[in-house]
């Protein structure tokens, strides 16, 4: 039964010419699949359907081809052989009463045409500004240039009305969207009647506006994206500035969209970011306009979301992240199941999939984006097969996961932890400055473990082989995990670092285990994730002077994925950790390291106290080596399976653990498909 104080979530909202049934409201967000997936998108979407929301929209689609963001894969509007693809997901998002929203972008001064070769074109003539900082500039448009995309702008609303979308979001926010760049003096330095003056530089999107109502306004409504601060002063769109623009513009769009200026910021992990922190950016706009707003701010809370619609602050909750780790949520909050959430934890892996351009996952979802590629529900699990029970050896995130997912396809579950605690590696980073939320992979998983009939816990259980086959287990999942090596070994070092005993050499594994290096300490980076730069920040916290080394040209490297690279840098820099770029470790001396630069090879000495290798991690799998061993043993012992998962299996973020586990308990007692591909995809039609 849902709980009264949330009855206000439910109350259906206008947008332009249609209702929303419900204040939830999915904003705009990629998924790694885009143009290249679009069934695998199109599902997901659907599951969002399904799970309640009142609004889903699409990812960024770029509108017209002199303007695209290859190497990123977001959707196409280009012709009108892209409506197909974008009707299956809008068909797929009103499957439950959904309304279905399409994102427009013309992305400007962040499109470097890469793949189809026209020129950029931008407000005014300006490097264009990407994560990869291409060499190309954007030529500025002249009048007929204008005319030519206020016209592009008509035709892509027309086809996404033929698609089948309800709402189309104009996008001019974090940084990408040409609206955003005619706004901001900062890209918008133009003299004629589109520059200047605040009222100049709203010219353009009120004529776009304007002709889009003529073309489609009738039955669809029109939403603006619109950056929340540039957080980069007078010169840029500050905060004060949209305020008056949206009090100058009031009944412009029929929703006010809010967002940050850069994407770093507005989906900021929760490393550096808590629940709804743009409230403050957000409160009192809507009280300049009679149309309805939406913000975001990671909101997993329903107290949080029904406060901020009680007091005014916004008519609708945006999400992009709640909705990928939980597409059930608003059902979960409509069906008083509160604790059944399973909340974003703000890593932010989901991002990495639409960066690195492959497929996204989600550390808390291991379904998302495999709803069709694998059938997989993020609710439901396929029926058990033949087998009874399984013993699943380690509760770290892959453990936890698979037993919690084997548990609901209906197998009894054992589930053996060698400590006291759950959780395994989860355990001990949950309480590394900054990673506390990320306990809730284990506390969402741990609840519904409770809840199960189907599942014994049993802690202080440090398996042997003779253990494990003595108790008559059928099927045996080895979810043991891994620890960091102490020796160096990772991308700069195949073998061990040449290190003289005498030096103290500490790994994350000792750091999260209480123990201490104390004076000066040389932190050798050779991982590139987060691990280097919050040990950096804690040890300087408590007192060390840490100099962080690494190969790399950026601390913790692949962060950059993450969108969080510069405030580590920055918040190591606060913290008075040295940072040595492009610098690799040589050796270990008693009284010191030695230092490579990876470019020259010239060596230097640098003195330390002690020394932190956070590098690479081992396997911890002698018992899945062992079992293995003993393969003639099984039968006799009533097994019929032993697999190894995880970081047992592999080392790798957490949302590769608990898709492991997902994966393991979709499997289990399933038909070998051999060697076919085990999932599904969309091959290019030949032309
Ligand atoms: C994986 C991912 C992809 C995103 N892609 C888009 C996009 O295509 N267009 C857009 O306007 N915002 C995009 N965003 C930003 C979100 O719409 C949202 O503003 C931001 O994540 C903050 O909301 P949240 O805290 O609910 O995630 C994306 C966010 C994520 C996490
Ligand atoms: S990957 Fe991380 S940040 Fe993204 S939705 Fe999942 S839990 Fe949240």
């Amino acid at each position: 039964m849902r709980n009264p104080a949330y009855d206000i979530l439910f109350q259906p909202m206008q947008i332009g010419p249609l209702t929303a049934k419900n204040r939830f409201y999915q904003v705009p967000h990629c998924n790694g699949g885009g143009y290249r997936d679009p069934t695998a998108v199109a599902a997901m979407r659907g599951i969002k359907a399904e799970g309640g929301w009142g609004v889903i929209f699409t990812e960024q689609t770029e509108m017209h081809h002199t303007s695209e963001i290859t190497p990123f894969i977001e959707q196409r509007l280009w012709d009108d052989a892209d409506i197909p693809a974008l009707r299956r997901m809008s068909e797929a998002m009103k499957t439950r009463g959904a309304l279905a929203g399409i994102q427009l972008a013309y992305s400007g001064i962040n499109g470097p045409n890469l793949y189809t070769k026209e020129v950029p074109l931008a407000p005014t003539a300006l490097p264009i500004r990407t994560f990869t900082n291409d060499p190309v500039q954007a030529r500025a448009l002249d009048k007929t240039d204008i005319r030519d995309l206020r016209r592009w702008f008509v035709n892509a609303a027309k086809r996404s009305k033929l698609a089948g979308f309800d709402l189309i979001c104009l996008y001019g926010a974090h940084g990408f969207g040409i609206f955003q760049h005619f706004l901001s003096r900062a890209t918008n330095q133009r003299t004629d009647e589109y520059g200047g003056s605040l009222e100049n530089r709203s010219r353009f999107v009120n004529e776009v506006i304007a002709d889009m109502r003529d073309a489609v306004g009738d039955t669809m409504g029109i939403t603006l994206r619109v950056s929340l601060d540039e957080h980069i002063g007078t010169l840029g769109f500050s905060n004060a500035e949209l305020r008056e623009f949206i009090e100058m513009n009031a009944d412009l769009p029929d929703l006010w969209d809010l967002a940050h200026g850069t994407w770093e910021d507005c989906s900021g992990p929760s490393r550096f970011k808590d629940e709804a922190a743009q409230e403050t950016l957000v409160t009192g706009i809507r009280e300049l306009s009679s149309k309805p707003v939406v913000g975001v701010g990671r909101f997993t809370s329903p107290d949080v979301m029904a406060r901020l619609v009680r007091q005014g602050v916004l008519d609708f909750i945006g999400c992009a992240r709640p909705s990928i780790a939980d597409p059930f949520l608003p059902k979960k909050i409509e069906e008083g199941r509160i604790e059944d959430i399973r909340e974003c934890i703000g890593c932010n892996i989901c991002i990495t999939g639409d960066m690195t351009m492959s497929i996204s996952r989600c550390t808390q979802n291991p379904t998302f984006m495999e709803e069709w590629r694998k059938g997989w529900h993020p609710e439901t699990m396929n029926p058990k097969g033949e087998s009874s029970n399984v013993l699943v050896v380690g509760s770290g995130p892959a453990g936890l996961e698979a037993a919690r997912a084997l548990s609901l396809r209906g197998y009894d579950v054992a589930l053996a932890e060698a400590g006291t605690t759950l959780g395994g590696r989860v355990a001990r980073e949950r309480l590394l400055p900054g990673l506390s939320a990320w306990g809730r992979v284990v506390d969402y998983r741990q609840y519904q473990l409770s809840q199960r009939a189907n599942v014994e816990t049993y802690f202080d259980s440090r398996l042997s082989a003779a253990d494990v086959l003595e108790f008559g287990f059928e099927n045996i999942c080895l979810a043991t995990g891994s620890h960091w090596r102490a020796d160096g070994v990772a991308r700069q070092h195949v073998t061990a670092v040449p290190a003289d005993p005498a030096m103290p050499v500490y790994t994350p594994d000792d750091i999260m285990a209480g123990k201490r290096p104390t004076g000066e300490v040389v932190l050798f980076d050779d991982d590139h994730y987060y691990m280097g730069g919050v040990i950096a920040e804690l040890l300087a916290k408590e007192g060390c002077k840490v100099t962080l080394i690494t190969p790399c040209a950026y601390v913790s490297d692949w962060t950059r994925n993450t969108l969080e690279q510069g405030a580590i840098h920055r918040r190591l820099v606060d913290a008075g950790v040295t940072i040595r770029l492009n610098t690799g470790l040589a050796s270990v001396a008693a009284e010191g390291v030695e230092t490579v630069d990876v470019y020259t090879d010239a060596r230097a000495r640098l003195g330390c106290d002690a020394v932190v290798m956070v590098t690479s991690r081992v396997s911890d799998d002698a018992l899945y080596r062992d079992l293995m061993a003993r393969r003639d043993d099984w039968a006799d012992a009533g097994i019929r399976s032993v697999k190894v998962i995880g970081d047992a299996a592999a080392p790798a973020p957490i949302a590769w653990a608990t898709y492991a586990g997902h994966r393991y308990a979709r499997e289990l007692d399933m038909p070998d498909i051999g060697d076919a591909l085990p999932f599904r995809r969309e091959v290019t039609a030949l032309a």
